[in-house]
């Protein structure tokens, strides 16, 4: 039958978006499926309706494609479509949320709570200590986030994540080494280690940088990386994750582990994680987008 690849769309993430869909798009022609790319910002639903997709594969990051809403539609309309369902979207996208939920199952993750215009900012700083990261709780790709040093520096911050969200938190910055674990399946794929030249792993690096060093094998002992593997695994789950999807997290100075956030609709662009993971476990693109297409009939 027809695929569907949803991408664009009209979130912050949007360039992202039209990178990986159509990264999505080529390999499924490639692979021989009757493919066709469509961005909802388009034609919307009624659009997509016209298509008569007998499923979809969902390349869109962030509001409105990730988040739940169109993971509703699409149940509503009984298409099939790649990732997480409703619950699992709609949590995966609230980093604060995602977060409460890790707590009461006892996964490490760095103390946080949101800021309002009026907060007291000494106060938040007395209880969260510094540093701090800001960051919208409804936005991927690191925009609107930035790491605070100081008090002072705490308004800009806020101000910086509430262009992107109504809604923004403020995290205990945990300093040391940034690692992501990719999910296809059940099963659990290398972890990456990322290495920002600027030492911030920000839009900037994510996308547009070639001196952003991405080490796989991540460098952990392997007892260590399985460690690390079962917690994200256990982290994605816990949200309602599923058939594919990546969790990011920090390895502090002890060698500890804390999860950030969980990302249903990760990047599929050339410069993205998931791929880099698959391919190094001989999974090609190809493969990759074959399988994470074939979950959604399982
Ligand atoms: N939010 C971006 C697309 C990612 O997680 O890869
Ligand atoms: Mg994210």
């Amino acid at each position: 039958g027809r695929v569907a690849v949803l991408f664009g769309g009209s979130s912050a993430e949007r360039e992202v978006s039209l990178k990986s869909g159509q990264a999505v798009l080529s390999a499924l022609v490639r692979a021989g499926v009757d493919a066709v790319g469509y961005d909802p910002v388009d034609g919307g639903l009624v659009g997509l309706e016209a298509l008569a997709p007998d499923r979809v594969f969902i390349a869109l990051h962030g509001r409105g494609g990730e988040d739940g809403t169109l993971q509703g539609a699409l149940e509503l309309m009984g298409i099939p479509y790649t990732g997480s369902g409703v619950l699992g979207s709609a949590l995966g996208m609230d980093k604060q949320r995602t977060k409460l939920v890790w707590q009461a199952l006892g996964l490490p993750t760095p103390d946080a709570e949101m800021l309002d215009p009026d907060a007291d900012w000494q106060a938040v700083v007395r209880r969260l200590g510094l540093p701090l990261i800001v960051k919208p709780v409804h936005e991927g790709s690191t925009l609107g986030i930035s790491v605070v040093e100081s008090v002072e520096a705490l308004a800009t911050a806020y101000q910086e994540a509430a262009q992107f969200d109504a809604r923004v938190m403020a995290e205990r910055f945990v300093q040391g080494e940034e690692y992501t674990v990719s999910l296809l399946g059940d099963d659990v794929l290398p972890a990456i280690r990322v290495e920002a030249a600027g030492g911030f792993y920000d839009y900037e690096a994510k996308y547009l940088s070639d001196e952003t060093r991405y080490h796989l094998p991540c460098g952990l002992q392997s007892e260590e990386e399985a460690a690390l593997g079962e917690l994200c695994r256990r982290a994605f789950v816990a949200v309602g994750g599923e058939g594919w999807g990546r969790v990011d997290a920090m390895r502090d100075e002890h060698g500890d582990f804390w999860l950030i956030e969980v990302n249903t609709s990760p990047g599929m662009t050339d410069h993205s994680l998931v791929p880099q993971a698959a391919a190094h476990i001989g999974i090609d693109f190809e493969t990759l987008v074959l399988r994470i297409l074939a979950a959604t009939l399982e």
